[in-house]
């Protein structure tokens, strides 16, 4: 298979042909190498190549003309640029032209040659895929993302423009609005499906490990790594990264971070070899990410570095079109689970569920459904199967906490927190934000209650999970 994909590499270095076209061989693919952009124009009419590999700064044509004059062309090829050092923002804008990922010279032969192997396994499924693709795209679903408006299929086609490179993507949207849904759709729509996916809660590990946790350690380290472990980074090789909650990691932690991406290899804690990596990352916050730029907690390199493309995800009560939708799907879905046989909602339930404001979202919906079906006892829902705040109007009725005399600042606080989450349907950034915490606090309190009394209050999700 691979002898029959074709290479081409526009590189004006001519001393470096000959190690090229080594390379190029030795991988199994056939390589032709032009010396500019004029005769890489020419090449790609007779040699015909499936993949090129283009040097941004060259004579007669540089590396972002060629590409805007293949585009113009109409040619369909996939492009992985090479840019020097200081070409960055040069390199972003071959992306945005369309190039499929960009590396920075001095070129790392294994991760060239792992680039063209994603993108020449890639090829053999592409064509039947992007049109099944469409047809996704059209009935608003891809794979378990669903959304019919207008704000969703613009999602949706973003997902899939961007899918298929290794750029770095940050995702934003309010809690429950589909941020780890997309990341992971991003990922199985990628190159890198084979590969794992590793989504990392920043917000969740205590600071103190976030660095042994990103980047691993060797044993003896520090004090209790009795064991050598590797970080998510290796986790992740071959794969993809989302490191969500973003904003919430420690602004020193976030140079060091930086470095990891930029130079493409980690160094464990406590360790001195330097381990290549090939990790597509991904980012996600719930919170206003330009602002933390501004406000300094999160730094702009970092930012501007990993900022390639975003995706901002609509809350749910801005898309009130694809509710029916979605209310369908989860109650197929637990209708299925729980062995019921509930087939849907009501209009007067639809139009109590249309008018809430859902701070959690589609999460949040997604609760409401599973208790709504459980409570239910004909095929369809109804409103009574609701929680009292939809069938009051408004959130009157959830809205109080009653307080026995006698009670502890403690247990008032517990209470409190956990009657917060409920009236929020579990949304922790929105929780904070009425509590006036930090949602790093909030997480230690969550803890702290959950290790009290672990029946009663819902645990932070695990910091790390392993893909499938
Ligand atoms: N467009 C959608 N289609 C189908 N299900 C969705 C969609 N958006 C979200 N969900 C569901 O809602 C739940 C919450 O989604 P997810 O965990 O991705 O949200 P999030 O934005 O990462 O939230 P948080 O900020 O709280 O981490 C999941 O069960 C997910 O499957
Ligand atoms: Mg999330």
């Amino acid at each position: 298979m691979a002898n029959e994909i074709r290479v081409l590499i526009a590189e004006d270095d001519v001393n470096t042909h000959e190690e090229w076209r080594e390379s190029i061989t030795a991988w199994g693919y056939r390589g032709e190498i032009a010396e500019d952009g004029i005769r890489a124009l020419d090449l790609i009419g007779t040699f015909n190549p499936h993949i090129l590999v283009s040097d941004l700064k060259m004579p007669r044509k540089d590396g972002l003309e060629l590409l805007r004059e293949i585009r113009e062309l109409g040619i369909q090829l996939p492009v992985i640029m090479i840019s020097g050092r200081g070409e960055i923002p040069d390199a972003v804008d071959a992306l945005k032209l369309g190039a499929l990922d960009y590396l920075r010279k001095p070129v790392d032969p294994v991760h060239l040659r792992q680039m063209l192997k994603n993108i020449a396994d890639h090829m053999t499924v592409r064509e039947e895929n992007s049109v099944l693709r469409r047809r996704l795209a059209e009935v608003g679903e891809l794979g378990p993302l669903f959304g019919r408006s207008l704000a969703m299929r613009r999602v949706i086609a973003t997902i899939e423009r961007l899918a298929p490179s290794s750029a770095s993507v940050v995702i934003t949207g309010e809690s429950g609005t589909g941020k780890e849904l997309v990341a992971r759709t991003i990922h199985e729509l990628s190159p890198r499906r084979s590969g794992p996916y590793v989504p990392v809660n920043c917000a969740a590990i205590p600071e103190t490990l976030m660095e042994s946790e990103l980047f691993g350690h060797e044993r003896g380290s520090f004090t209790g790594a009795d064991r050598r472990r590797e970080g998510c980074f290796e986790v992740a090789n071959g794969g993809t990264l989302l490191l969500d909650e973003l904003v919430e990691m420690k602004f020193e932690l976030q140079s060091k971070l930086l470095r990891v991406i930029e130079e493409g290899r980690v160094r464990r804690v406590g360790g001195t070899a330097e381990i290549p990596l090939d990790v597509r990352v991904l980012a996600a916050s719930n919170q206003d990410i330009e602002r933390a730029v501004r406000e300094g907690t999160l730094r702009a390199d970092l930012y501007y570095r990993l900022n390639v493309f975003t995706i901002n995800l609509p809350p749910l009560r801005e898309r009130a079109e694809d509710l029916p939708q979605l209310v369908q799907m989860f109650v197929q879905h637990y209708a299925a689970q729980n062995h019921r046989d509930v087939v849907g909602v009501d209009d007067d339930c639809m139009m109590a569920l249309q008018s809430h404001p859902w701070p959690g979202n589609v999460r949040q919906l997604r609760n409401v459904i599973e208790r709504a079906l459980i409570v239910c006892d004909g095929r369809i829902i109804r409103k009574v199967d609701l929680p009292e705040a939809f069938r009051v109007g408004g959130n009157g009725a959830s809205s109080f906490i009653k307080v026995p005399l006698g009670s502890s600042f403690e247990d008032v606080e517990r209470e409190l927190i956990a009657r917060t989450i409920e009236f929020t349907g579990g949304n922790k950034t929105r929780v904070a934000e009425l509590l006036g915490v930090s949602v790093k606090t909030l997480y230690n309190k969550l803890e702290r209650f959950a290790s009290d009394r672990p029946e009663n209050l819902e645990r932070p999700q695990a910091a790390v999970r392993k893909g499938k």
